[in-house]
């Protein structure tokens, strides 16, 4: 096994990353985006000051800004020696090593407190937990979710799963799951049934590849969204992201 975790470990990454791993081109920005179970992750506080629309949602969310920067500085020292005794399961481009890893996550964590009790006071840090969030049908364009779904394959059921991805589709008209890959670095069994699921009631999915590779071999994403969604300007069945966005491996619909 490549990394052990027995619980939902609260890791933040950055607003370049949540671009790479979503394959989110410009366009994707101009509407309303909830990012789900965003922890310490400085995507919210980077997108906000760059003028988009996002919303966090996490149950980490209930705790302070100290609390919550006890526990990323916690499960620290178990995830850096996880990563470095595994070195090679993983990609070393942007990360130079295990210790440029942790200084990133951390960077990350701490633009993610600066923001982090001025974007509650405003609704952009919401306290929330699948598969039941405190959002109205539609509320959002797109609906994002990164390193839990999937990858905590063995601490989530397929019909946590089954219902979390109906919770997501519930408040957003669309859906990007992010990685594919479990914590043993295996497609994780759920991804098959999830988009058998979908597409046989009526959802178009899609398989991506996107410009994001930690895990290795991990840089396919998935997409659900609604048949009856209008494509942007510029976005194609084959290629929705215009011509520089990720090639779509599979899709049914
Ligand atoms: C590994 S972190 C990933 C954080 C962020 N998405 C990123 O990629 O940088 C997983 C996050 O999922 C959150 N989480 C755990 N269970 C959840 C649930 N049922 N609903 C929403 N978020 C949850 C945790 O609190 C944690 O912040």
């Amino acid at each position: 096994m490549t990394i052990q975790l027995n619980t939902v470990v609260p890791w933040g990454r950055s607003f370049d990353e949540y671009r790479r791993m979503f394959g989110l081109a410009e366009e994707n920005f101009a509407g309303r985006i909830l990012g789900c179970g965003d922890g310490p992750a400085s995507f919210n506080a980077e997108a906000t000051a760059r003028g988009y629309t996002v919303t966090s949602c996490d149950p980490i969310y209930a705790c302070s800004a100290t609390e919550i920067e006890q526990r990323v500085v916690d499960c620290y020292d178990v995830m850096i020696a996880q990563v470095r005794r595994n070195a090679e399961e993983f990609v070393w481009d942007r990360f130079h090593d295990p210790d440029h890893l942790g200084q990133c996550r951390l960077a990350a964590m701490r633009r993610f407190l600066s923001d982090f009790d001025k974007g509650k006071a405003e609704g952009r840090y919401v306290t929330a937990s699948l598969p039941s969030l405190p959002f109205g049908d539609g509320q959002f364009d797109l609906a994002l979710c990164s390193h839990l779904l999937f990858l905590y394959t063995e601490q989530l059921s397929l019909e946590f799963h089954r219902a979390a991805v109906g919770e997501l589709l519930r408040v957003a008209k669309e859906v990007r799951i992010f990685p594919l890959l479990t914590l043993e670095q295996k497609r994780s069994p759920h991804v098959e049934p999830i988009r058998t699921l979908f597409t046989a009631n009526g959802w178009r999915t899609g398989i991506c590849v996107v410009p994001y590779e930690f895990q290795r071999g991990g840089n396919q994403m998935l997409r659900i969204w609604s048949g009856e969604r209008s494509l942007a300007n510029g976005e194609r069945w084959d290629r929705p992201y215009g011509p520089s966005g990720p090639e779509i491996l599979v899709q049914d619909g």
